[in-house]
């Protein structure tokens, strides 16, 4: 745990987590789509907005502290939902959910994930969010919702952005497919990365056998070198707004949907019912081409009630990063990858630290916006870099 203390920054991990994994892994934890645009908008927004800090407030008494729903979390932060995390570190999905439900935030559970639902549920004494990749076909829903619900999963989070495969090139170049195959290539990969092999592969293949698809469908899928019964991806390209208002219909815990950049589906997710939205371009995973989901946040909060829960992700790094969202009127910010460097780093303790890393950088940030509390931090206090208007 001392030499964590080195690691600064997010960065830093970043740097390390880097270095410990095989390309393929790499690649598939940091890719984007086609030319990454998509990812390098949502780092490099965040430098076009900057704060005018406010001064001699009394800033003594200060909290980290939201709620949502009435329920109080520790930091405006969750964990975003990252599937396949079991390849970055053994049993990765337990290891957020225990840590998440220390640190007081949220945890999504992603529909990609290898660790059953229930057993999440167990470490976080039932305070996951679940995170589904829905076909448009109401008879394979609607057992799924019976596996949630007796699961006492009480939010369920619908990605609206995956409705086809995106087109992920650097992946096909690494040789690295969803379900997964076994080549050369990876073999290789493997041994120039002993630390991995050792910790992550092997330990994961005695202590489990190959992980499986655990919470895609109503009911544990094949292991993850196989195809699922309707292939990974099969009828999502059919999901649409009557499955949304269907599925409102018939789940009584809080729904969000996630992956809304435009006004309009900002506002038909209102008024299909739902509890709240996440603004995001799947870590500049799915169309590449988009602008960043802080540059989206304004204009999807002004078309939703002023009280709808605005929630977003991608490309979260900073503190700052994190006020400059909720200045923007963002309710909570959900980060992927740092958790996950945190992972490949140090395990839990690593997934720790990067939840302790953005802990105190809000710490100190906030006192310097001078904020004492995340309802302070408002539109005011941030400039677009180069002009003088307010936003
Ligand atoms: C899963 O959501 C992924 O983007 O790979």
């Amino acid at each position: 745990m001392s030499a964590l203390k080195n690691f600064l920054s997010i960065a830093d991990l970043e740097r390390e987590a880097l270095r410990r994994m095989p390309a393929c892994v790499r690649g598939y934890v940091c890719g984007g789509t086609e030319d990454g645009q998509s990812l390098q908008e949502s780092r490099h927004h965040f430098g076009r907005w900057g704060f005018v800090h406010r001064g001699l407030r009394n800033v003594e008494q200060r909290s980290t502290k939201v709620s949502l729903w009435g329920q109080e979390y520790s930091l405006p932060m969750g964990f975003a939902p990252t599937g396949f995390s079991a390849i970055v570190m053994h049993d990765c999905d337990a290891a957020l959910a225990s840590v998440a439900r220390e640190a007081q935030i949220p945890f999504i559970i992603s529909g990609a994930s290898t660790v059953p639902l229930e057993r999440l549920q167990a470490e976080s004494q039932q305070r996951c969010w679940y995170q589904a990749y829905l076909p448009g076909d109401m008879e394979r829903v609607r057992p799924l919702l019976d596996r949630l619900r007796k699961a006492q999963i009480e939010v369920l989070v619908i990605t609206i952005d995956t409705c086809v495969a995106a087109n992920r090139e650097n992946l096909q170049r690494l040789r690295f497919t969803v379900p997964f195959q076994f080549s050369g290539k990876l073999l290789l990969d493997g041994m120039l990365h002993p630390r991995w092999s050792l910790n992550v592969f092997l330990r994961t293949l005695l202590q489990q056998g190959i992980p499986r698809f655990a919470n895609l469908a109503h009911s544990e899928g094949p292991a993850i070198t196989q195809n699922p019964s309707n292939g990974f991806r099969g009828e999502r390209d059919r999901l649409s707004w009557e499955h949304i208002r269907a599925i409102r219909a018939l789940w009584p815990g809080k729904l969000v949907l996630k992956g809304v950049m435009h006004p309009d589906d900002a506002r038909l997710a209102v008024e299909s019912g739902a509890d709240a939205l996440i603004v995001s371009t799947h870590g500049g995973r799915q169309l590449d081409g988009c602008i960043s989901p802080l540059q989206a946040l304004p204009e999807v909060k002004a078309a939703v009630p002023q009280d709808f829960p605005v929630l977003i992700d991608g490309g979260f790094r900073r503190g700052t990063d994190v006020l400059k969202a909720l200045a923007l009127g963002a309710r909570m910010v959900f980060t992927g990858r740092p958790q996950l460097f945190g992972a490949a780093v140090a395990g839990r303790d690593g997934i720790r630290h990067a939840v302790s890393i953005f802990r105190s950088e809000l710490m100190t940030d906030m006192a310097l916006l001078g904020c004492a509390h995340m309802d302070e931090i408002t539109a005011d206090l941030l400039r677009p870099v180069g002009e003088t208007s307010r936003p």
